[in-house]
């Protein structure tokens, strides 16, 4: 499986440290929704669903998150622990979220607004849409 990371840049300075993220520049999307998760606690897996057309990047800009990435064939783990760095998750992708540091935060940029039509939370049908739509 391919994991895409991206890289951004960060503008330091003696007063600390600046990221600027940019749709078209560094985002291959449209930026529709953004939201975070916080305060998760460590034992909670989250997530547990793909998505028929969303996009989305998934940054942890404090702490460290660990993402369970699996396309029906392959499964893989992706740690997320650096503030200069996102996930691009496309759609047709299973997804986990676990093992949150006690101050993570994930910030996740999305291509659309929220619609729970574009969810999938069931495994086998994700399965089964997977093989019927590739
Ligand atoms: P949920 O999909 O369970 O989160 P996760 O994928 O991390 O397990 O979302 C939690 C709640 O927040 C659920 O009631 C739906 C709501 N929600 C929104 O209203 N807008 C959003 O953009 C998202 C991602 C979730």
């Amino acid at each position: 499986m391919e994991i895409i990371k991206l890289k951004f840049n960060s503008h330091g300075d003696e007063r600390g440290s600046l990221i600027a993220i940019e749709e078209g520049l560094d985002i291959p999307f449209s930026i529709k929704r953004v939201y975070y998760v916080f305060d998760t606690l460590k034992n909670v897996h989250r997530g547990f669903h793909s998505h028929k057309k969303l996009e989305q990047i998934l940054i942890c800009v404090s702490g460290s998150c660990k993402i369970l990435l699996d396309d029906g064939k392959e499964k893989s783990i992706v740690n997320l622990d650096k503030n200069d760095e996102g996930l691009y998750i496309g759609p047709d992708m299973w997804r986990e979220m676990f093992e949150f540091s006690e101050n993570a935060i994930l910030l996740v940029l999305a291509s659309e607004v929220y619609e729970e039509n574009d969810y999938i939370r069931d495994y086998d049908e994700f399965i089964s849409y997977r093989i019927n739509n590739n």
